[in-house]
């Protein structure tokens, strides 16, 4: 037996039982006759003490020899600190030890491995399962697995199988590309990873599972940013014979069954908001409404006069920042500074300080009096104290950049607080989205998701304006889920197909086997699909999925620790059939 107890576990109670720990060396304290060592494992700190007088010199000597993360069984007895340390659970006690064997050296680890560590981002993910051993690092990890294991409490209470589906397969249209592997038996065929189960959980369905999810792997070879991993974990999820208020209800439970288990929040029904409301009060159809800062469309009330930036813009738009009326000159000049970097792409913003007094002072007094103030004031929603930002331009684009600067605004004023939680259901997503560079319309979601019944005819005629039964969930900001109402008849698949560019030929060539499979009894079916990575990490209160994964990849989809991607040697090349010439 390796251990008796872990190094978590030892409490006063313990005092005087004889216990065998195993572990690592954190640190060690040498004070000539006594060396104390701190003993880690995943489970807590237990301070040994060797003692030339209560054991003997030969242990002291060895113990001595002990370094950072060396992995040691110690056997002693459980005695009472001298001075107790209430920061840890194991704190009033020390192992007394009487026999210590070394399991295995360790080199010196590159970085400190203690809660603040001297080591950066690069070096610790070279080294991560050093990392690992860091508390900050393991607690993401434990807690990731809580929240899997409640996922899967939850819906397999809800009459949910988890089934496994397939890795090797054929291409799913979810929008990024795909990651392929050459086949060896197939000469110069290959497979794709899956984007998502998206086909085969519909096939489920077909095949009678009725609740289906699982969590599962997800493949996307797209551009990486904190929340996004080109192999990321979804909880997949598919059910038959429902409508989207089923879907919405089901999930919304599981959600709140998680915010209730893992955070001790209780939150009732989640507020939803239709996908152009969002739009237009938010400029982005994921809202953080944890915050107001609701846009205030101005065209209205600015086209009166003669400014013609404002005059010969499709939108004008303003956000009331709440108390920031006292901004300096500076700190104003460095928010238009701030606007105008490419990453936002604002041309330039106007801005009304509302003074304590009730009266205006605006960048654009030139043009506008202190009654047209007042009205943006209204429009915006913005109070004595506030400052009003307005930037103008084609629609779009002025939305997107007046969200960037609603976010910038919030995270500087503390009002995206990790610890409140605010779901939100988007809903009634656009069924097709025009798409500049191949002058064609995409599936918004994917090429399964149902149109709006009653809105088939308008496919004719203003397909842009279509709504399919397509649905997020939103969580502080981040877009934690999406799913749709699935087509389950094949004529209206057949068309959609048809309105998204694909000739009958590539149709059937790419999604033949889920035509057939609608041919034999498809039942009305929907789901949706959670980012698990996003769901933990912003359960854990923060935005950066990387560090709720054990493995994760660098923003340039490598593994610095394994070095992957990397060359094949040309025997292995040679026999998957392809080109020597990629190798060199
Ligand atoms: P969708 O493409 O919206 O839907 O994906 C579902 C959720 O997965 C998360 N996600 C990601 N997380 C980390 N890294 C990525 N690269 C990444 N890409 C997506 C998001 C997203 O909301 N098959 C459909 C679901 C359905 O219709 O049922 C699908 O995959 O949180």
């Amino acid at each position: 037996m390796y251990r008796t107890h872990s190094c978590g576990e030892l409490r006063a109670s313990h005092i005087n039982s004889e216990v065998t720990l195993a572990g690592w060396v954190q640190k060690s304290r040498d004070k000539g006759f006594m060396i104390w060592v701190d003993l880690r494992d995943r489970y807590g700190i237990t301070q040994l003490i060797f003692d030339e007088e209560r054991t003997s010199l030969d242990l002291l000597e060895s113990a001595r020899k002990l370094g950072r993360e060396f992995v040691i069984q110690v056997t002693g007895t459980v005695i009472e600190r001298q001075s107790k340390n209430p920061n840890i659970p194991t704190g009033d006690v020390e192992v007394l030890v009487k026999k210590l064997t070394v399991l295995n050296e360790a080199k010196l680890p590159p970085f400190t491995i203690e809660d603040e560590t001297d080591g950066g981002e690069d070096l610790r993910m070279k080294y991560r399962y050093l990392d690992i051993r860091r508390n900050p690092v393991k607690e993401k990890l434990l807690f990731r697995h809580k929240v899997a294991m409640e996922v899967r409490k939850y819906l397999s209470d809800q009459g949910f199988a988890e089934v496994e589906t397939p890795y090797l397969i054929k291409s799913t249209p979810e929008g990024a590309r795909d990651f392929v592997v050459p086949s060896r038996m197939n000469e110069g065929q290959f497979y794709a990873l899956p984007q998502s189960p998206q086909t085969f959980k519909q096939l489920l369905m077909v095949g009678g599972m009725d609740k289906y999810f699982q969590i599962v792997k997800c493949f996307r070879d797209e551009d990486l940013r904190a929340d996004r991993q080109p192999e990321f974990t979804q909880i997949d999820c598919e059910m038959a014979f429902v409508d989207q208020e089923d879907i919405l209800n089901t999930f919304e439970g599981l959600t709140r069954h998680l915010l209730k288990e893992l955070k001790g929040i209780e939150i009732g029904e989640f507020p939803r908001m239709q996908y152009d409301d969002a739009m237009r009060l938010y400029g982005n159809d994921k809202p953080d409404i944890r915050f107001g800062m609701q846009f205030g469309e101005l065209n209205e009330v600015t086209k009166h006069r003669d400014f013609n930036v404002f005059n010969n813009a499709e939108l004008v738009v303003g956000i009331a920042v709440p108390g920031a009326a006292s901004f300096t000159r500076k700190e104003i000049d460095q928010l238009i500074d701030w606007v105008k970097r490419p990453q936002v792409g604002a041309l330039g913003m106007v801005y009304v300080k509302c003074n304590e007094d009730g009266s205006f002072k605006s960048s654009v007094d030139k043009f506008y009096d202190q009654e047209d103030l007042a009205k943006w004031a209204e429009k915006t929603g913005a109070k004595v104290g506030d400052l009003i930002c307005i930037l103008s331009g084609q629609t779009d684009k002025t939305r997107t950049q007046l969200s960037a600067l609603r976010m910038e605004m919030a995270e500087r004023l503390g009002l995206r607080k990790s610890d409140e939680f605010a779901p939100l259901w988007v809903v009634d997503f656009p069924l097709l989205e025009w798409d500049e560079e191949t002058e064609r319309y995409h599936a918004m979601h994917h090429p399964f998701t149902s149109p709006k019944p009653e809105q088939i005819s308008l496919l004719e005629t203003e397909p842009g304006k279509v709504k399919a039964n397509a649905y997020d969930l939103v969580l502080n900001g981040n877009e934690i889920g999406g799913g749709s109402i699935r087509i389950h008849d094949k004529k209206v698949q057949a068309m959609m197909f048809d309105y998204l560019g694909f000739t009958p030929q590539e149709a059937k060539e790419q999604f033949g086997f889920l035509m057939d499979a609608f041919e034999y009894g498809a039942p009305p079916h929907g789901g949706i699909a959670f980012g698990f990575d996003r769901l933990v990490a912003i359960l854990g209160g923060q935005e950066t999925i990387r560090d709720y994964i054990a493995f994760p990849k660098n923003n340039s989809g490598r593994d610095v620790m394994i070095d992957a991607p990397s060359k094949l040697d040309d025997e292995q090349l040679k026999e998957l059939n392809i080109g020597l010439d990629i190798s060199k």
